[in-house]
């Protein structure tokens, strides 16, 4: 079985030891309720890192909203189960009074990318991702970190932070893994029904469709109205947003472009799910 470690010291103490003998590190930050997703960001670690460390924290500074903080699934024994057979050397599982002591008063805040999507519609959201993943940068001083396109905004603040701060860390990001329906696997599906499942494939089929309008040319404005009156019609209520971006700055675009990734979240059956997809330029 994998090794799993609770304190903070004890991880640096083993990934010092690694690097110390000439060892590459990856981490891989999660909040466990592991799927295929996660377990891609472990194999892309794998093929290129000495030694793989994956973390599992349901980080509390991260959550706006209570209920989603408290229903997210935890079920650690089961997470281990599936990283043993896969060969990561460490799981770190701390407690929250570990990562958070009391007197604990810092704050990351990326501005910029955060203004927009998944900023406004989370506050405080991205304050606890940006401060939560510089600590374990800091703490695995690992030489690469493993991040999905799932979560493509917060791919992009979690590089921006690593960047201002000069943390050397290399942050990889890795293709979306999706259920064979279309749907991008998430830990949130579980709290889905059967027919929910079914459903939330809508999401990214129209989005789909919307891409590949794009790359033929069309405006995006009068495409967003429509997807979202069809979302609606497959059972999202609400849809959040459905936004036009350029992958870099994540600035509106209103037409598809060289750089351009269409993004949504939207709601069903009370679980927020989100997706994005490249749009191929015309
Ligand atoms: P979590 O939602 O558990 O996701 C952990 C990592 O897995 C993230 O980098 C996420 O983008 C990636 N991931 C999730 N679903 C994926 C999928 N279908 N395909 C590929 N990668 C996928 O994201 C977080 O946790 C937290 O915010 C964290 C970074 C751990 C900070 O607390």
């Amino acid at each position: 079985m994998t090794r799993i470690l609770r304190r903070l010291n004890d991880l640096r103490a083993q990934t010092a030891q690694w690097r110390s003998d000439g060892q590459s590190v990856g981490v891989v930050p999660t909040m466990g309720a592991l799927h295929e997703g996660h377990l891609s960001l472990v194999e892309a670690a794998k093929a290129q890192c000495d030694r793989i460390v994956v973390t599992i924290f349901v980080n509390p500074m991260q959550f706006n909203n209570p209920g989603d903080l408290t229903s997210y699934p935890r079920v650690e024994a089961e997470d281990a189960g599936k990283l043993s057979p896969l060969g990561v050397d460490l799981i770190y599982a701390p407690a929250p009074e570990e990562v958070y002591p009391s007197g604990f008063a810092t704050t990351i805040s990326v501005d910029g990318l955060t203004e927009m999507m998944e900023g406004p519609n989370r506050p405080g959201h991205f304050d606890g991702v940006a401060t939560v993943v510089a600590k374990l940068f800091l703490k695995t001083q690992a030489d690469r970190a493993y991040f999905g396109e799932k979560d493509y905004q917060q791919l992009l603040v979690v590089r921006r932070m690593a960047d201002d701060l000069n943390i050397p860390i290399e942050v990889v990001g890795c293709d979306t893994v999706r259920e064979a329906s279309g749907l991008a696997m998430s830990s949130r599906n579980r709290r889905l029904s059967e027919a929910g499942m079914r459903q939330a494939a809508a999401l990214h089929q129209v989005m789909r469709e919307v891409a590949q309008a794009l790359s033929e040319g069309a405006e995006f404005a009068p495409l967003q109205a429509e997807a979202v009156g069809r979302l609606e019609q497959a059972g999202f209520d609400p849809v959040e947003y459905l936004e036009l971006r350029d992958v870099a700055a994540l600035a509106p675009l209103e037409a598809a472009s060289a750089n351009a990734r269409l993004f949504a979240a939207a709601f069903i059956e009370g679980v927020r799910l989100i997706d994005n997809i490249a749009v191929p330029a015309r």
